[in-house]
């Protein structure tokens, strides 16, 4: 499974890229608009710290301008995945960047026929938004299952589910059983993973005995 991080700040992505864990980064006009940065700037430093995917969201809704949104967009960096939409004019483009070699993220997925029509536009990544549907009281996650079932029964379909809109680990780890291909994680997310009460306390109980052997490592 691979970890893109949600987020366009760029400090939060040096510190979790320094771990080895990072796959990839997402981001979003929201998570741009956070930023307080030009957006065009940001994602180009984003590229320069990670070489894994980068999705840089279009912000038009016609057709012909994502195009050339989503052309500029490409040619800051060899690692942009191009986000659009999941609309009639989003799917259209990223047949056109993905025909053209251009990595495509197709955003704001909410159903299973709406990942279908991804798939066939040859998207790269289809980013279905679970924490979204888990908010309204629908179950985000069995959206997940029902894409990752979907797509597991055609070849042809190349597209790898990229679970966005994570709220929490369980989000991840259910992704993870059903076999998607990314997770975004929101940074704090990502650093909750790490966490148990079990590993700290067990880890004390280690150095505290070691302690009273007076030894180390290094020094003997
Ligand atoms: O990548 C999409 C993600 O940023 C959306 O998350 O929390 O705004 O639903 P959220």
């Amino acid at each position: 499974m691979k970890f893109f991080v949600d987020t366009a700040d760029t400090e939060e992505i040096r510190d979790l890229a320094a771990t080895g864990l990072v796959d990839g980064v997402t981001t979003n006009p929201s998570l741009v608009a956070k930023s307080g940065r030009k957006f065009l700037d940001v994602v180009q430093e984003i590229c320069g710290i990670v070489d894994g995917p980068v999705s840089a969201e279009v912000t038009a809704t016609d057709h012909e301008t994502m195009l050339k949104e989503g052309k500029k967009l490409a040619g800051l960096a060899p690692n942009i995945a191009v986000k659009v939409p999941l609309t009639p004019d989003g799917l259209k483009t990223c047949k056109a960047l993905s025909d053209a070699g251009t990595m495509v993220n197709v955003t704001l997925c909410f159903s299973p026929g709406q990942a279908i029509l991804a798939a066939k536009a040859g998207a790269t990544f289809i980013s279905p938004f679970v924490g979204r549907l888990d908010d309204i009281s629908t179950d985000g996650m069995q959206l997940i299952a029902d894409i990752c079932q979907i797509y597991n029964q055609y070849e042809q379909f190349e597209t790898e589910v990229l679970v966005a809109s994570i709220r929490h680990p369980i989000h991840l780890t259910e992704a993870a059983k059903m076999g998607a291909d990314v997770a975004t994680l929101p940074p704090g997310v990502l650093r909750q993973l790490y966490k148990h009460p079990l590993t700290d306390a067990g880890l004390a109980a280690f150095l505290a005995d070691w302690e009273k052997t007076g030894q180390s490592i290094l020094d003997d």
